[in-house]
């Protein structure tokens, strides 16, 4: 029987990104990316596999052939209740958790209804602008960089040089970084995690206004749910890296004029979202390690439909938790 859409999904996702967290965070500092992503992977597809969702992965470790779990395409969850596309971020900053650096989220939105959220296909890259709920509908993809910022500088009550812009550290940024410095307003780097870049623009207590740049394109899909629930906007377009790129948008149809907007990119309006910090950051702060067993994570739950955005510190026995798993039960 198909489960009442009314259900706050939300609590159930988040048992997802802490179980991805926990185990994320056992890799802190060690210099080894592929185990943080498949110590997330593992926690995140054993919850998921439990969860009352017919769902279909849109976004998630890429195809098939190079990810034996969570890939696109996959089916998850038991089968039985509401119909999901679902988007995965095991860890949004998998070099930043092998590093040891602040920035890195564990993610996971779902959204109802089959064809609900885009499939980004072969182009990994979209050039993005993300705002918060004050300068939603304000902003315009094709205006230049400096209207836009005159924009979202009125809508906040900012003048121009208050402003707080995130880009992405990348050299394909430099144009971004050198039209936000030509209107004299601010900005902040960030070496990677476009996700959480993109939440912050919507957080009451962030000062930040506006994330820009090139990033991926599944984060792309990932903020739009997170920034759905939230009340802000993100407009978009794909950015093809050469030639070669180019014509494999034409061969899979893509628009690559297209500008997408929020709802091309999650069109449902029953949106559910959860994140989990794991090195910790401006947004979530990490997992913390108490010893003897004790671990506390610190996520958010958020829902498109009420709006209600819930932050959560959990306290888990890692101890208890080892010993119910025996019996199939989980956290
Ligand atoms: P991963 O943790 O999946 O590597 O992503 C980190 C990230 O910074 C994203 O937040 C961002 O969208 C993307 O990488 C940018 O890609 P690239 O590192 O190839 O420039």
């Amino acid at each position: 029987m198909a489960e009442p859409i009314e259900r706050n999904f939300g609590l159930d996702l988040v048992r997802v990104t802490e179980t991805a967290a926990l185990g994320a965070a056992r890799w802190l500092g060690r210099g080894d990316k592929e185990a943080v992503d498949q110590a997330a992977v593992d926690g995140m597809r054993l919850h998921l596999s439990t969860l009352d969702i017919d769902g279909v992965v849109v976004i998630g470790e890429g195809e098939k052939d190079d990810a034996p779990m969570l890939f696109n395409g996959e089916k998850v969850g038991t089968g039985v209740g509401m119909v999901v596309d679902v988007a995965v971020d095991p860890i949004d900053g998998t070099t930043l958790t092998a590093s040891g650096l602040p920035g890195a989220i564990s993610v996971i939105a779902i959204a109802e209804g089959r064809g609900t959220m885009y499939a980004p296909g072969p182009l990994v890259y979209m050039d993005k602008i993300a705002v918060g709920p004050e300068a939603a509908g304000s902003i315009d993809f094709e205006a230049p960089i400096a209207e836009n910022l005159r924009r979202i500088a009125k809508a906040r009550g900012k003048d121009l040089g208050e402003l707080r812009c995130l880009i992405l550290d990348r050299d394909r940024n430099q144009r971004h970084i050198d039209e936000v410095r030509q209107v004299g307003a601010r900005i902040s780097i960030f070496r990677d995690g476009d996700v959480a870049a993109a939440i912050a623009t919507a957080e009451d207590d962030e000062e930040v206004d506006v994330m820009l740049g090139i990033g991926g394109s599944p984060e792309a899909v990932i903020a739009a749910a997170a920034l759905k629930c939230m009340g802000g906007e993100i407009q978009c377009r794909l950015w093809p890296r050469n030639e070669e790129e180019r014509r494999l948008a034409v061969e899979t149809g893509q628009d690559l004029d297209r500008v997408m907007t929020t709802d091309d990119l999650v069109s449902s309006d029953n949106v559910f979202f959860a994140a989990t910090g794991v090195t910790g950051g401006e947004f979530l702060q990490p997992v913390v390690f108490l010893g003897e067993d004790q671990v506390v994570t610190h996520s958010v739950i958020m829902r498109s439909k009420t709006g209600s955005i819930r932050y959560m510190e959990a306290f888990h026995d890692l101890r208890r938790l080892r010993e119910l798993s025996e019996d199939g039960i989980l956290d």
